[in-house]
């Protein structure tokens, strides 16, 4: 547990970081992840599995969209971003903070550098998606001036055999 009032530092990304970040993905983000929640419902790969290769991919990707939150020496936090030009807008992709440090503000901080990166580069918007089960994300998001604009229905189904709850077939 770190002390409470160690100083955080928002830096950007190394490669180094690459471990550090995929460890807090596996430990944190599941209650965020829709991949976790197909898992639960029908099996498949491990969430974890495919969130680390998606994560390890965005870093190779977009090295310097990414910003990570240090503190006694240890990462305790990250934000991973995509750009998309044509549309001028900014994406935070991946915003994850070690459950021992949550509730400091450090999420907040990690969006602002995500924000002031991408005002850096002129962009015009900035976007962030998050769960309806996500409290935290449905506070902390509007308070930094994001506006919802949607919500989202994923459905899937099992390829594989008989799909509980679905419509018996037509004779
Ligand atoms: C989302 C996450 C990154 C936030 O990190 P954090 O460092 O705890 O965030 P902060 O401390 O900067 O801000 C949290 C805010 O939510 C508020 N909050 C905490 N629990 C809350 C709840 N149950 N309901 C509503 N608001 C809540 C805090 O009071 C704080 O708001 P404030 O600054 O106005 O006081 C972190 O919870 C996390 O890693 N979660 C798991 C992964 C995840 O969900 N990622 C986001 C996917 S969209």
């Amino acid at each position: 547990m770190l002390a409470k009032k160690e100083e955080i530092l928002i830096r950007a990304f190394e490669p180094g970081d690459t471990d550090d970040i995929v460890r807090l993905t596996v430990a944190e983000f599941e209650p965020a992840s829709i991949d976790a929640k197909i898992e639960a419902m029908m099996g498949g790969t491990p969430w974890a599995r495919v969130k680390e290769k998606v994560v390890r991919d965005e870093l190779a990707a977009y090295p310097a969209g990414c910003f990570v939150a240090v503190t006694g020496g240890a990462v305790v936090g990250y934000v991973t971003t995509t750009l998309n030009l044509l549309a001028s807008r900014g994406t935070v992709a991946n915003l994850v903070v070690s459950s021992a440090c949550q509730g400091r503000g450090i999420g907040r901080k990690l969006l602002q550098r995500a924000l002031q990166y991408f005002r850096a580069l002129n962009l015009q918007q900035a976007k962030i998606e998050t769960l309806a089960t996500n409290e935290v994300g449905q506070h902390l998001y509007p308070s930094l001036g994001f506006r919802e604009v949607v919500r989202q229905i994923h459905y899937a189904m099992s390829l594989t055999g008989e799909v509980e709850g679905a419509a018996p077939k037509r004779k």
